[in-house]
């Protein structure tokens, strides 16, 4: 049994992607048989009206939305509005009213999920009001779940973490990281520590580099209010980057319990060196688009998108170079990039390793050697790509590369749930192993506040300092290109 209140109901987020979520999950027969949905806002409307809403979203994005005319019916008996205002007591208790009618009628008490779709600086007072209406006092069912951004530095992320703990415990808050519950990203575990064959090499001694690239052909679209407060570092680093990050370097835990999972990747994150302000300069690199042509259509520069200031010197583009100061990964450069308007979508890992101690081939057979390389695709493609030499056939002993490769859904049946499916289900099922524990996130802030401060402490002179359509700025190829390596390219 389960109630779910999602706080900002009407919302982009929760037509997008938290219904069609839950609509997918409803269909695979992942929620349990009694369940119940409400969307709050302060706004008035009708149930009617909000099922109507949400069945124009479940129709436009859910990945099964074909199945909306056979199960719509018998769906949306489960999906209730209600008017609430988070930031007055009133609508927490038609809350409390409906929780007993529910828990009347199904005889049991349920498990209650709060989904905070709303500005974060309302959760405190939502947190507060949820408790003070005996909402949120069981620690085994009454969950939190909460977007990002999980503060905008360190500070302000370590103040909201103990506010939020005054009236939850740390169990139950559900920070969501929504590129964990991709599939793909979850893979990368399996990949590690299912097999013999990988661990061997995966560290120092082997691998020269690792790049983790997320790039995006969109510009800001109609966020320009929320990316001036934000910017690539805090909107993609902090959290999804590093956390990627955390996949690929973490040591193998010992099971697959939530803490257990969550203690390795804070390892990483505790081993990550922070660079002093004096070095952010050799180790960092910020861009802002200028216009330009994406895939055939023109894009504007970003100092011209809605709600930016036409002089904003906020960075549409970040990419970083980190170390993980730990025995397995001494002086193995992490290469992390992500930007808007570029030329393509892509997220990727790219595992590039040593070359061979010595090659006994002549130089004319090696004219196209390239080293080996894994290649983890998370988005939009879907696979695992090892680089590796073979001969050229014919009479002559000549190499070139070649890829193995393993697609991710050509291989099974299913198709691919979406990221937030996961994690839904998760929160319902009460594991918190995808999602983000408090100092977690304040270790992820320690890595790139002092970055975020040298950055803010001088503004940059030559913005916009990439067209739209491009790889992003030219110091971002030097800061690679600088230790004798470049950005990946895409088979
Ligand atoms: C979000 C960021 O968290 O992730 C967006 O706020 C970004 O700016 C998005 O576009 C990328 O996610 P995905 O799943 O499309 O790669």
């Amino acid at each position: 049994m389960v109630i779910i209140f999602i706080f900002g109901g009407t919302g982009d987020l929760a037509q997008r992607k938290l219904l069609p979520a839950l609509f997918n999950l409803y269909l695979d027969g992942h929620l349990p048989e009694q369940f119940y949905i409400a969307g709050l806002s302060r706004n008035k409307m009708t149930p009617a009206a909000y099922r109507d809403l949400i069945k124009k979203g479940i129709d436009e994005h859910a990945r099964r939305n074909e199945a909306l005319k056979e199960h719509w019916e018998d769906f949306s008996k489960h999906v209730d509005y209600l008017q609430v205002d988070a930031t007055k007591e009133q609508g927490y208790k038609a809350m409390v009213k409906k929780v007993a009618a529910l828990e009347g009628e199904w005889k049991a008490p349920a498990t209650i999920m709060y989904y905070l779709s709303v500005a974060p600086q309302l959760a405190p007072t939502i947190a507060e009001l949820l408790c003070k209406n005996g909402l949120a006092n069981d620690a085994q069912r009454h969950r939190l779940v909460f977007e990002k951004p999980f503060g905008h530095d360190l500070q302000s992320a370590k103040e909201l973490n103990v506010l939020l703990r005054k009236y939850f415990a740390e169990e139950q808050i559900f920070r969501i990281d929504h590129f964990l519950g991709k599939e793909t990203v979850q893979n990368i575990l399996a990949l590690r520590f299912a097999n013999a064959l990988f661990e061997p090499i995966w560290n120092h001694r082997y691998v020269d580099h690792i790049q983790i690239s997320a790039t995006e052909t969109v510009g800001v679209l109609d966020r320009g209010a929320y990316y001036e407060g934000a910017g690539a570092l805090r909107d993609m680093v902090q959290n999804h980057m590093l956390q990627l990050l955390c996949m690929v370097a973490m040591e193998a835990p010992v099971s697959f319990d939530a803490n257990e999972v969550r203690n390795k990747k804070h390892d990483v994150l505790k081993a990550i060196r922070r660079y002093r302000r004096e070095e952010v300069h050799s180790h960092a690199v910020r861009g802002q688009y200028a216009s330009g042509w994406v895939e055939g259509k023109k894009m504007q520069t970003y100092r011209e998108e809605k709600s930016v200031d036409p002089h904003s010197g906020v960075e549409t583009y970040a990419a970083v170079k980190l170390f993980v100061d730990n025995w397995r990964w001494n002086g193995v450069p992490f290469y992390i990039r992500t930007g808007k308007s570029l030329a393509e979508k892509t997220t990727h890992i790219a595992i590039q390793f040593k070359n061979a101690p010595s090659y006994a081939f002549p130089p004319e057979a090696t004219d196209t050697w390239r080293p080996n390389r894994l290649l983890i695709n998370i988005s939009p493609q879907l696979d695992i790509r090892l680089r590796f030499q073979a001969k050229q056939p014919g009479p002559h002993m000549a190499l070139q590369p070649v890829d193995m490769v393993f697609n991710y859904f050509n291989n099974t049946s299913e198709t691919q749930p979406e990221a937030y499916e996961t994690l839904l289900q998760d929160v319902i099922e009460g594991n918190a192993t995808l999602f983000m524990r408090a100092d977690q996130v304040e270790a992820a802030w320690a890595i790139i506040d002092p970055i975020m401060e040298v950055w803010g402490n001088k503004p940059p002179v030559d913005f916009p300092n990439y067209a739209a359509g491009s790889w992003g700025p030219e110091d971002a190829e030097a800061l690679i290109a600088r230790d004798g390596n470049h950005w990946a390219t895409l088979p």
